[in-house]
């Protein structure tokens, strides 16, 4: 499958307030034949009516008011076609206030335009952005040098700024791929080499975006593919994810985590293009296994035999602090990474420094827009690899209530049990002991489900009544794990003891 045609690459663009974001992103979108027919002359009369020079910026109010007439577009983002593939811009917009968006937009973003004004030069949010970007361990960076008219084109501060923000990155441990010098407004070196800068002879803009490659993308690479949503459609279940690292095949042998539990991958229903065909890093996908398994979002399928990720109970991370509030050691917050949603305990703070000047602040706490070390503890194993091997399951963001107040990834997992230090892969258990570990949710008394774990055990079945905390891993061993529930699969009170054991001797038995 030619995925690169299909799918669009996702580019997030940050920078400085004003320094020319949303200029860029109207030039992008109209340079590149992109823009409908009469919407030029549509923004040209809104300018004229609001009483402002004519703005590129404002393509996105002038494409939301046609929203009805088939475009698909939302307020940040915007889709374009150069001749090589599809792309998708998030406007993240500058504002500091704004800097929760821009990391939620950022999280699924690959690669980033940071865009700095000739005349202003580097600034505050230059800084922080591009400190943003290499947490979030977005590596493909272009810079673009905005408003170079206001310069007078002057390749002297082109690589005075040059040299400064790469100084900055370099101590972050990033090199940006290319600096362009732009004159947005203008269309200079955005698809079009400018005659203006002469003494330029990189890429432009769109040039740049052309050369950036789909992270992860390395078909080798450990499969990582976390699960958005089960969908039950005429009979079949289909497992639907975005594959984040490696490339998934029919056939695929996969291992469902945290719980462990494993299939075949027997079909792959692409959204379009070929059914079938294996699916590349970057691309969501709904599959269908060859077996009924308890899956659910959040869950992170691997391939069986592959590197595994972490199932962390604690880890260490780099952590940019948005919230209004100073993150304080013993706070409860919810952390995301991929699919999974789980509760986290700040269990330290180290290492605060001032994400604008990487000046360290010794003693302080973590105050909104710094950065610093941060152990987590969790309720639950979280699947998670190191930032540095697996970049989406390697980053996260943080919710305090219903708002982002920070990101970063995963530098290190203390206390982490590797999910292959088990000797025995689950089949090889399950071949030797005649039967599959379950978690089996049953309502009704708690004389019934103990009557259910006799009948069971007097018949062979490893059974043991248990509570939810301790099913899983229990039925990893092979266990058949009755958990007491209000609502569950078997109804003792209606259903008969025997018949509700003759089906779970049947549905565990290898
Ligand atoms: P925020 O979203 O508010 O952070 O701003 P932004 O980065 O999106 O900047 P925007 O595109 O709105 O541009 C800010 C101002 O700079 C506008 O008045 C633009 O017309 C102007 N501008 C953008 N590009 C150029 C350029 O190449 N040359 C000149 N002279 N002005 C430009
Ligand atoms: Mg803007």
């Amino acid at each position: 499958m030619n995925n690169d045609s299909k799918n669009p690459l996702e580019i997030v663009i940050v920078g400085h307030v004003d320094h020319g974001k949303s200029t860029l992103v109207g030039r992008l979108f109209n340079d590149t034949g992109s823009m409908p027919e009469g919407k030029f002359e549509a923004i040209e009369a809104m300018c004229k009516r609001r009483g402002v020079p004519f703005e590129w910026a404002f393509l996105m109010d002038a494409l939301r008011a046609e929203r009805d007439q088939n475009i698909t577009i939302d307020t940040s983002h915007i889709w374009f076609q150069t001749a090589q593939r599809p792309y998708v811009i998030i406007d993240a917009p500058g504002h500091r206030e704004f800097l929760k968006n821009m990391i939620t937009g950022a999280a699924s973003a690959n690669a980033a335009l940071l865009v700095i004004a000739a005349d202003e030069g580097v600034q505050e949010q230059s800084r922080r952005h591009g400190y943003m970007l290499s947490l979030l361990g977005i590596r493909q960076i272009a810079v673009v040098v905005n408003k170079m008219d206001l310069v007078g084109y002057s390749h002297e501060r082109f690589f005075e700024i040059e040299a400064e923000y790469r100084d900055f990155l370099a101590q972050l441990g990033v090199t940006p791929r290319y600096f362009v010098p732009v004159a947005a407004r203008d269309g200079e070196n955005v698809a079009a080499s400018s005659q203006k800068m002469r003494w330029y002879d990189g890429p432009s803009v769109v040039q740049t975006l052309d050369l950036f490659e789909r992270p992860a993308g390395a078909p080798q690479a450990a499969l990582r593919f976390p699960v958005q949503d089960v969908y039950r459609f005429d009979h079949r279940r289909i497992i639907a994810g975005r594959v984040e690292s490696g490339t998934l095949h029919v056939g695929d042998m996969l291992q469902f985590l945290p719980t462990g539990k494993t299939a075949r991958v027997a079909s792959i229903e692409a959204w379009r293009g070929d059914s079938g065909a294996p699916v590349s890093a970057g691309f969501s996908v709904g599959v269908t296994l060859d077996q009924q398994l308890f899956v659910e979002r959040g869950h992170i399928a691997v391939r069986v035999g592959e590197s595994l990720p972490r199932l962390a109970r604690q880890m260490t991370a780099n952590v940019f602090w948005l919230g209004t509030r100073p993150l304080q050691v013993g706070a409860v917050y919810k952390l995301k990474l991929a699919t999974q949603e789980l509760g986290c305990r700040v269990a330290a703070v180290d290492a605060v420094l001032d994400a604008s000047t990487l000046e360290p602040k010794p003693g302080s706490p973590l105050l909104r827009d710094d950065v610093a070390t941060v152990t987590f503890e969790f309720d639950r194993p979280l699947v998670v690899d190191l930032q540095a091997e697996f970049v989406s399951t390697g980053r996260f963001v943080l919710v305090d209530g219903y708002d982002v107040c920070g990101g970063g990834i995963v530098t290190a997992t203390s206390d982490a049990v590797r999910a292959n230090t088990r000797v025995l892969d689950d089949e090889t258990r399950y071949q030797f002991l005649g039967f599959r570990g379950a978690v089996v949710s049953v309502s009704g008394e708690l004389e019934h489900v103990q009557s259910l774990e006799r009948v069971l055990v007097e018949s062979g079945v490893v059974a043991a009544v248990a509570d939810l905390e301790h099913a899983q891993a229990l039925s990893r061993a092979g266990v058949v794990a009755l958990v007491r529930a209000s609502e569950g699969a078997f109804d003792l009170t209606r259903d008969s003891l025997l018949d509700v054991a003759t089906r779970i001797r049947l549905q565990t038995r290898v």
